[in-house]
């Protein structure tokens, strides 16, 4: 049993023996252990945000609704399965945001950011929800980090973006990734292709299976996502929108991969990309890791992004407004990063533990913790532990370069032993001097 005034020193047994509750499905913690993953990401993203003139745009993770149902289109996954959407006891009806750029669109619209000068670029960091199926790399409440460009046509916006995107992933050390791009048109082009794709969908109707049937009466470009072997046939061979492309948007998407050329930036156009969304328009490209699973090699999609130049105005804009961004998947990057071998240093590791001996000690030991704070030396103790040998074993567990040992005798005599840790060899040292010491010797390290 255990002492009420003590830590629990017993060994803490396996949750399943005990079965508390734990973390709804696909929704995951972020351990400590990983959080220097996070915060590399998260400081890239910053640094990188802050040379292309990114500025930061946080939004609510409530939105109404329809501004799901209107943006990201009715016949999605998304919008048919995957939000979680509730009615609040007001009456409300709102959803858990399940992507960033059209909550962007909404408050670019709200705040009157059309009267900025242009364009406007802004970027987000922050959880979404998306009730799938979970399994490996994809979760329920995944985070994004978005960029977004609002107001520019400019094929070089879409190229800039790219760039971006690829010169993020390189920073973070992510090797053996491509460029998927492609474009899906503007209304011009949209209309008439979509005429033929329905009429070819007619045909081979036959041969498609009964859900990926039902889907295409609403979004007859879904041909293209649905995975099943004998519609994957019926995709391969049927018309392609990129060969159906007006003549601006040939010529929108042309310039966008001289531009990818002239920054040397591998790409592949991949005419069966269709993108899981309904708003965009144009230019959309995916970034693809080829990951080795069970020696059977699958594409991850990293990130995802492309233009949306209607969905300013399907949102209320009272003006056509071209725009395109990005999104990539936190939690992935922080996977391949790790399964790229890439080691980051916990920086918060204490350097100097701090052992007392009896209530005097205990409280000088506060003070002195704060003399350390202020120099930047982070130093840990173990107030619950009143044995010296129990409190050296917690020094020995944390890896700290130097124990201070502060009993009743030193504290008397203005004095407190340091213990290097390496060696084990000890000094007495004066008390009032200790903090400038320990800098001076952990300058050395
Ligand atoms: P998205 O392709 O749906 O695009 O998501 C972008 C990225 O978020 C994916 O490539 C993936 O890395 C990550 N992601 C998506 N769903 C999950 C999930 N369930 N679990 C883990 N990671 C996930 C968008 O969301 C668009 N808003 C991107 C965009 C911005 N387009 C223009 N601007």
């Amino acid at each position: 049993m255990n002492n009420e005034n003590e830590a629990n020193e017993q060994p803490f047994p396996d949750q399943k023996t005990f079965g508390t509750i734990q973390s709804p499905r696909g929704m995951h913690d972020i351990l400590p252990e990983d959080q220097p993953y996070w915060e590399c990401i998260r400081d890239v993203v910053r640094k990188e945000a802050a040379a292309y003139n990114f500025e930061r745009i946080d939004t609510p993770i409530l939105e109404a609704t329809p501004l799901f149902t209107k943006g990201v289109g009715q016949g999605t996954d998304i919008v048919e399965k995957e939000m979680y959407s509730f009615k609040t006891k007001g009456g409300d009806a709102l959803t858990m945001r399940p992507e960033g750029t059209a909550s962007v669109v909404r408050a670019y619209l709200e705040h009157g950011m059309p009267n900025r000068p242009s364009p406007i670029k802004l970027y987000y960091i922050g959880p979404f929800f998306r009730h799938e199926s979970p399994q490996k790399g994809r979760f329920r409440q995944f985070h994004q980090i978005g960029f977004e460009i609002l107001n520019s046509a400019s094929p070089a916006s879409d190229a800039e973006i790219i760039q971006l995107t690829y010169g993020l992933l390189s920073k973070l050390k992510i090797k053996n990734i491509t460029i998927q791009i492609s474009s899906l048109g503007d209304n011009e082009s949209r209309v008439p292709y979509l005429e033929k794709l329905r009429a070819y969908l007619r045909e081979h109707a036959a041969s498609l299976p009964a859900d990926c049937k039902k889907k295409l009466r609403t979004r007859p470009l879904a041909i293209f996502d649905c995975k099943e072997e004998k519609a994957l046939r019926v995709a391969q061979n049927a018309p392609k929108i990129i060969d159906n492309l007006s003549k601006a948007s040939y010529t929108h998407f042309k310039q966008v991969l001289e531009m990818l050329d002239e920054l040397e930036l591998p790409y592949n156009v991949n005419p069966l990309l269709v993108r899981g969304l309904d708003y965009y328009t144009r230019t959309v490209f995916e970034i693809w890791k080829s990951n080795d699973e069970d020696g059977e090699a699958r594409n991850i999609a990293l990130g995802g992004g492309g233009r949306y130049d209607n969905l300013i105005q399907m949102l209320g804009g009272p003006v056509a407004t071209p725009a395109g961004g990005v999104a990539l998947g936190i939690e992935r990057l922080v996977e391949m990063m790790k399964s790229e071998g890439v080691e980051l240093k916990n920086t918060q590791k204490p350097t100097v533990f701090l052992a007392q001996l009896g209530f005097d000690a205990k409280k000088r030991s506060l003070k002195l913790f704060d003399e350390l704070r202020k120099q930047g030396i982070i130093a840990v103790a173990s107030f619950d532990r009143d044995s010296l040998k129990s409190q050296l074993k917690q020094a020995d567990r944390y890896g700290v370069l130097y124990t201070l040992m502060l009993g009743q005798k030193e504290l008397l005599d203005g004095r407190i032993i340091l213990r290097d840790m390496a060696t084990g060899s000890q000094e007495i040292l004066k008390l009032a001097n200790i903090t400038k010491e320990i800098k001076d010797r952990l300058k050395k390290h």
